[in-house]
């Protein structure tokens, strides 16, 4: 059934304020359901996990219900599920634990279409370890990531292979299952940034080929926690730094202090809330995922179209990458305009965009473009319209005329 733009956009409360959202890669809006969670998590009585009272059983469930979503929402396991404050502090602590088993000589295979939060980790890491950083470079003209080349870069000597499956700069969707055969091939572990991709399409581990996969729940209508997935036996293989009495036990000793409980609330009903994006999905959650997130995709594939036409029709904008698979995220610039200029003056009209880098550090360094301000992103999400498409691509000509 074709999807019920007025349906979804009537289940994110923000969307009534009127400003138009092309910033969902930078941070969704929130479902009403996810608000309506936190805040009844917040009015009910509370307590620190615990088995002995309600309030302190009703915490532990929480974690419980937040990892069996997470779990659904990617095809995972719920024991594997580790639950954190953000892709960029969970990918920190991964790469510590991991590092500190590397040894000079051993090499690690990052890529430059990443954002910073799965490279610099690495490159620290490495350096800690004296281990070798070997680079795949993306097509500096379509942007995309040749997967030929991970089998020049990938040695016996790579013991990690990390990589996004999605640009956040010009959405580029890489070939991660055919790089995970080639890393899996040495034994070299694949982790994979799912933070762009996951909110758009239906996700599935294993057929991404990932070791471990790291999403924010952010960008998917939830609140500002993170979550990395991997199977619960090779977490029980990794012993992070932790503190002498909190839990050992997997997935938790990867979870540093006292969770927020009302925002893992958030996290749950945010998963709920995509499991309903298709109202007439039927079968247990993970198959109403698969089909409202279709349904989304579908819907935001011909809002990129919309989207991708008419700025190519536009000689005052130059439009980064062609990727021949990209998640609805485009980065360009206005002639005559800075990004900052750009994104100020849409911003006056009530257009939401993000400028500069967005933490794509290497994709804006290697195209020099970083020095000067980076570019203008327009990122589309299941609640964006064909309407705000053409009012963003109008106020654009207006721009452009008194650039
Ligand atoms: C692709 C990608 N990876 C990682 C991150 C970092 O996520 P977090 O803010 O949860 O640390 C972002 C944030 O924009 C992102 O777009």
């Amino acid at each position: 059934m074709p999807f019920d733009i007025t349906r979804v956009r009537a289940a994110y409360p923000a969307l009534s304020e009127g400003f138009v959202h092309f910033d969902g890669a930078g941070g969704t809006q929130t479902a009403g359901s996810v608000a309506d969670a936190v805040a009844g998590a917040m009015r009910a009585a509370a307590g620190n996990r615990s088995t002995a009272f309600t309030p302190g059983r009703r915490s532990l469930e929480q974690v419980a219900a937040a990892r069996s979503a997470v779990a659904d929402l990617v095809g995972g396991d719920p024991a594997g599920v580790v639950l954190g404050p953000s892709a960029t502090a969970l990918l920190y602590t991964l790469a510590r634990t991991v590092g500190a088993g590397w040894h000079p000589g051993d090499e690690v295979v990052l890529s430059r279409l990443d954002h910073d939060a799965n490279v610099r980790p690495w490159v620290q890491a490495a350096e800690a370890a004296g281990a070798t950083v070997r680079w795949a470079e993306f097509d500096r003209a379509t942007g995309e990531l040749p997967t030929g080349q991970y089998a020049d870069l990938v040695t016996d000597r790579t013991r990690l292979v990390a990589v996004t499956a999605g640009s956040n700069a010009i959405g580029t969707v890489p070939d991660v299952s055919a790089i995970a055969k080639t890393a899996h091939a040495v034994g070299a572990l694949v982790v994979v940034d799912g933070v762009h991709a996951v909110p758009h399409a239906p996700t599935d581990l294993a057929t991404l080929g990932a070791d471990v996969l790291v999403t924010s729940a952010y960008k998917w209508s939830g609140p500002h926690l993170a979550a990395m997935v991997a199977d619960p036996a090779r977490w029980a293989e990794l012993r992070p730094a932790k503190l002498i009495p909190s839990s050992d036990a997997v997935p938790e000793r990867f979870e540093y202090g006292t969770p927020s409980f009302p925002l893992l609330a958030g996290v749950t009903a945010a998963v709920d809330h995509l499991a309903g994006l298709d109202p007439e999905a039927t079968g247990d959650r993970r198959a109403r995922l698969r089909a409202g997130l279709a349904a989304a995709q579908a819907h935001e594939e011909a809002l990129l179209d919309r989207l991708l036409a008419g700025l190519a029709e536009r000689p005052a904008i130059t439009v980064y990458g062609s990727p021949a698979r990209r998640w609805p995220t485009v980065s360009f610039r206005v002639a005559g305009m800075s990004p900052a200029q750009t994104q100020a003056a849409l911003g006056e009209a009530g257009f939401c965009l993000t400028a500069g880098d967005y933490y794509a550090y290497e994709y804006f360094t290697a195209m020099g473009l970083r020095d000067t301000g980076g570019a203008v992103r327009a990122s589309i999400y299941h609640y964006n319209t064909a309407d705000e498409v053409d009012r963003l691509l109008a106020e654009l000509d207006r721009l452009a005329d008194r650039a």
